[in-house]
């Protein structure tokens, strides 16, 4: 696993005992500081940077000249690079589409600022090097870019690009001479730093550092990376002139804020399965997989719980399920908006898709939302070129390396629409269809909702109205029951069986009017998804694989 790391760190490092080059190979590097005292931090600090940079050499020892880097963190990027380029006696080079290809430090290269320029030198340089490329997705446009790019990884004993945003996934012009490499995410242990540098760093700013317990404003800053948790923190702290233990909720809503740039939204997990009525298959199966995340698990020899696909009829829960996981799991929930997925630029969805699943990532334990999951296989257009393709290989792949701690829910409406290696066994841990409810679960719901809205449900003959929400979904019941509290209230009597019979006789549900259209998601289901409702099995029978 790699570490990201603050790219300012007030220090600089010199040395590093390199013992082999392999990818687990130790490399101490030694910072020195500028100032006479270490900054608190120093020691994650560093351990980021020597593994990093061990992995790097790792890469460029066993000859790739391709490396494919999925992070933000730049700032990150670049130390490791520079790090890396010092020890194995390579020049350093960064291009960028703003500043052409140019040494750290020096001026651009002279027409060098359109990639197949930059490209067309470093062959030309003829010689081995240590490129950085940032932001390198328009080359997949360029065919004169692609050949050069092809050229250089092929070609033995020239430079080895680091480049980001084309990939991983290694795009299929480049398979075979790419190898896709994920630093990871910064761990507790790295933003902790970055709050234990804060103490030193803040009073010399003149501000104040009053937190008794860093643990909450480590864990609002997760996922993001050492830079932008530092200038969360800062934020807060010039807020009022002090950081404090307070100051953890604001710095969750601006992390919220900085990653809801992509397509990745944090929402509030307030409801839990006990808002869920009926379900009861469902529900007993999460609470028994919720026992997968336990240590105890791990050495039973089950993987982590990896998350599950919800279809089904519209209106019976699927997102009300979604919420009540990370509510009753005491997971962050993050939603996966795959309206905001599809950007023009050609590399732009995945790469939106890469941001969001590392960012989840990060932030794990998290259970990621993906509502309406179809809408990301396709942009709306019928010709999209191959993003529908590359948006689904990410994903595939993604879900096949198991990130551990993320549990994914993904909702849809429209499994045809799904191609079908989402659905294939193994993918997800399973696949639930979530039908209308049965008489005893609208009975449930019609309890649930009647005590949601400070009414006694024995008061009510619950048998009766549920037969009369026969084919109606949850949703569909409880806006019945919304609409009849209305027509009570302005008739100035309270809600009754009477006055609620009345408004479900008034609704045509969408079982009635779409009846063909819920025919044919069920027979779809029959064989390819497990139940969502009924009753859950005795105590003590063990529930089907
Ligand atoms: N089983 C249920 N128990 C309690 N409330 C329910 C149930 N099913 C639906 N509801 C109510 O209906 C609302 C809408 O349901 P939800 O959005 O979860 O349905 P959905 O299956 O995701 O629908 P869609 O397919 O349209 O997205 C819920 O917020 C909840 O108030
Ligand atoms: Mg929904």
């Amino acid at each position: 696993m790699l570490a990201t790391f603050l790219g300012r760190h007030p220090t600089e490092r010199t040395g590093c005992l390199s013992r082999g080059a392999g990818l687990t190979a130790a490399c101490h590097v030694q910072i020195q500081p500028r100032r006479a005292a270490r900054l608190p931090g120093h020691e994650q600090y560093a351990a980021g940077v020597a593994q990093a940079v061990a992995e790097l050499r790792g890469l460029i020892s066993s000859r790739h000249q391709l490396i494919l880097v999925g992070t933000r963190d730049e700032a990150g990027l670049r130390t490791t690079a520079a790090e890396t380029a010092r020890l194995m006696q390579l020049p350093l080079w960064e291009w960028d589409a703003s500043n052409g290809l140019r040494v750290p430090g020096t001026p651009t290269q002279t027409n060098t600022r359109s990639i197949d320029q930059a490209l067309a030198f470093l062959r030309d340089l003829g010689r081995s090097a240590l490129v950085v490329m940032l932001d390198a997705e328009p080359l997949l446009d360029d065919p004169v870019a692609v050949r050069l790019l092809k050229d250089l990884a092929a070609a033995p004993g020239g430079p080895t690009i680091l480049a980001t945003g084309l990939g991983p996934p290694v795009p299929a012009v480049l398979e075979g001479l790419a190898v896709p490499w994920v630093p990871a995410a910064p761990d507790r242990a790295q933003l902790a730093a970055v709050v234990q540098r804060l103490r030193v760093t803040l009073p010399r700013m003149g501000l104040r550092m009053d937190v008794t317990d860093p643990r909450p404003l480590i864990d609002a800053v997760l996922g993001l990376t050492p830079a932008e948790a530092e200038r969360v923190l800062l934020q807060q702290a010039v807020v009022d002139g002090r950081l404090d233990d307070a100051d953890a909720q604001a710095a969750q809503r601006a992390r919220a804020e900085l990653l809801s740039e992509g397509p990745l939204d944090l929402i509030d997990a307030d409801v839990s399965f006990a808002d869920v009525a009926g379900l009861a298959l469902l529900k007993g199966w999460l609470v028994q997989r919720a026992r997968g995340f336990e240590p105890a698990a791990r050495d039973f020899g089950l993987d982590a719980p990896r998350g599950v696909l919800l279809t089904g009829v519209p209106g019976c829960g699927k997102s009300l399920v979604a919420r009540a996981i990370a509510g009753s799991w005491g997971m962050a929930l993050a939603a996966l908006d795959t309206g905001r997925l599809h950007g023009s630029l050609v590399g732009e969805s995945e790469g939106r898709l890469r941001q969001a699943l590392g960012a989840a990532e990060a932030m794990a334990p998290v259970v990621l939302w993906i509502d309406e999951i179809e809408k990301a296989f396709s942009d709306g257009e019928q010709n999209d070129g191959g993003v529908s393709q590359r948006v689904l290989g990410v994903l595939l792949r993604w879900l096949q390396e198991r990130p551990d701690g993320v549990f994914i829910v993904a909702t849809s409406n429209d499994v045809t629409a799904l191609p079908p290696e989402v659905t294939r066994r193994g993918r997800f841990d399973e696949l639930f269809f979530v039908d209308l409810p049965d008489p005893l679960e609208r009975q449930a719901i019609l309890a649930h909702h009647l005590t949601a809205r400070r009414r006694d449900p024995g008061l009510f003959d619950l048998g009766t109205l549920a037969a009369r929400a026969d084919g109606f979904s949850g949703a569909e019941i409880e806006s019945a029951i919304t609409s009849a509290l209305y027509s009570a209230y302005a008739a100035g009597t309270d809600l009754d069986t009477t006055g609620l019979a009345a408004e479900l006789d008034r609704t045509v549900p969408l079982s009635a009017t779409r009846a063909e259209d819920i025919a044919a998601l069920r027979r779809w289901a029959v064989g390819r998804a497990r139940p969502a409702g009924g009753s859950p099995p005795p105590a003590g029978a063990p529930m089907a694989p």
